[in-house]
Formats: structure tokens, sequence, C-alpha cells
């Protein structure tokens, strides 16, 4: 185990998952937890910490109050924000966590003046954004969960219609984190397999819609709050890919400086992963639809930071 510190912002199911998780992995020595609820950040604190003496792992899980005691993180996950309810898109979320997002960055930012940030807060595309232009980090230190979760989900719908397959699924989705994220089913592979080889087309379709919506299905199931495994899940393979500079690809949610022919503007792409956070962004040979499916979806992710920034 690496002498690293990890800090995760907002400790509801998300967060606290993530740091059970990453206690598990024994990946970093010292996780710091902190949530509006001091309450709630001491709960899991202390939770989690005597779960890793009862399983003998050695992360130590300490709940933080004072944001200056909240320091020298390597990375620092931001989970915080209001969850989607029942009938709410991601879209809906948009003006409160954005004041939340900027409230947070402004926080750490002073105490973690080297540290990665990942966030999980939704809207996500617009909330890696918001934490860019607040943060002024440079675009490689400011990195979203999305694609990871939506490509396992895609990964799972596929398995679920061929009954076999898995840890042997490479299911990709770019995009944006919304209704209209791009499964990209041409290169996804079941083993050595193309998607069309072993699904017919109607099969296919119904993954890419069941992977659109994989979020609200789940959080209709709910009623109270959205998933937390996957996505807590997804945030570990993250700090694990930089944590051990692994540079491996995953897609991420990151701020586009001319690739895919877009500016200034966060989407899910592949993205390079290592110690510097992303090391690089990997341009994909996209067919003519999947292009006009990506840039549809960025167009979502401008229009929603347009309407922020017209209303601030
Ligand atoms: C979801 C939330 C995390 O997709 O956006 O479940």
């Amino acid at each position: 185990m690496k002498n690293r510190k990890i800090g995760i912002i907002g400790t509801g199911n998300v967060g606290a998952t993530l740091a059970f998780t990453l206690a598990i992995k024994n990946i970093c020595s010292t996780i710091l937890l902190k949530d509006i609820r001091d309450d709630l950040s001491q709960a899991m604190a202390l939770d989690i910490s005597q779960a890793t003496h009862a399983l003998k792992l050695a992360t130590k899980i300490i709940a933080i109050k004072d944001n200056k005691d909240f320091h020298d993180c390597d990375i620092v996950v931001i989970t915080a924000g209001i969850a989607r309810k029942p009938g709410m898109s991601r879209d809906d979320l948009l003006f409160t966590n954005a004041k939340i997002m900027k409230n947070v960055v402004e926080d750490i930012i002073q105490h973690n003046p080297t540290a990665i940030l990942i966030i999980v807060s939704n809207h996500l595309d617009v909330m890696v954004y918001q934490a860019l232009k607040v943060s002024n980090l440079s675009n490689n230190r400011v990195i979203g969960m999305a694609g990871i979760l939506d490509s396992a989900r895609m990964s799972h719908f596929i398995e679920e219609k061929l009954s076999y397959g898995i840890g042997e699924i490479d299911a990709q989705v770019m995009g944006g984190h919304g209704n209209d994220m791009v499964p990209l089913t041409s290169l996804s592979k079941v083993k050595d397999k193309n998607l069309q080889e072993v699904l017919n087309d109607k099969d296919i379709d119904e993954i890419v819609n069941k992977t659109k919506h994989a979020g609200a299905q789940i959080v209709e199931l709910l009623g109270t709050g959205s998933a937390y495994f996957a996505p807590a899940s997804s945030t570990a393979i993250i700090i694990d890919a930089i944590l051990n500079d692994k540079k491996e690809i995953h897609p991420c949610a990151v701020m586009l400086s001319g690739e895919y022919g877009f500016n200034d503007i966060v989407a899910g792409v592949p993205v390079i992963l290592g110690k510097n956070g992303v090391e690089g962004i990997i341009e994909l040979n996209l067919d003519e639809s999947q292009k006009f499916d990506f840039m549809n979806s960025v167009a979502t992710v401008r229009n929603l930071i347009e309407t922020l920034n017209s209303n601030n």
C-alpha cells in the first residue's frame, strides 16, 4: 500500500461506498471524508474504519470537519450535490449542484494544491466544466466519472442478452452522461467478436436503450437516491489508474481542446490515465452516425453550460 491520501467530499451512498471500496482495494494509506452533515461523515468514517479493523486492512479513514484539516490529498473526489428523484433528469440538478460545486472547489483548492479532482456529481459534464473554471486547474487534473459507469452498464445488458461473457465484454460508451450518451456498438466486443456477430440488431438496439436509461431505472426502483455501487466502483478504477500510474485507457469526461473537432467543452471520451491524471485523449475513428450522435450529445452539454452561465 502506498503512502497516499484520498479525500472524498460528500459521504452519501456513493462517497461512503467509494471509501469502503478503496479500503478493500488497499491502494491508499488515508481516506478523508467530509460532508455538509458532519454527523454523517463521522458515522461513515467510524463504520468503515471498524470494517477495516474486522478485515485487518490498513487504510485509515478520518472524518474532517474543518476545511483546513482537509489537506494535501493526492486526489479529491467530489460527490457532493443533490441526487435525482424519480421523474427527474440529471439536467434538473443543474443550478443547485453548480452552486455546491463552486463552494466545494473553492474550499478545497487552497489546502490541496497538487490534488487531481475527480467529479461524480451531476449533471456530470457540466460539473466538470464548472470545477475547471472555478479551480483554474489544468485540464489534465479535473476528470469526470461517467464513461466507465455507462460502459459497465452496457456490458451488463450485453451479458443479460447473451447469458455469457462476464469479464470478457468490452463495451464502449462516449459523449455526455445523459440520455443522449453514445454507446458505440460497432466498437464494442465480446472477447474477440464484434457485437454484431453475436447479437441481432433488435437486441443491440434494446441494449443501447437500456444503457441510456440505466441510471434512471435504478432511481425509479430506489424511490430515493440513485445508484452507488457501480458509480463507486467506476471511480475507484480511475483512482487506481492514477495512483499506480497505469497508463490505462478509460472513458472519462474531460475538457476537449480540439479533439473530435470540439473546443472548450467537456465530454466523455477515451483517455489515458496515469499519475498526472489525463495523460492523453484517444481519438477513435467514428462513423458518420456516431459522429452525429456525439455532436448532439456535446450540444446538449453546451446548452446546459449556456443556461447556467446566463443565470449567473
Ligand atoms: C447514475 C448517476 C450516478 O448514472 O448519474 O446512476
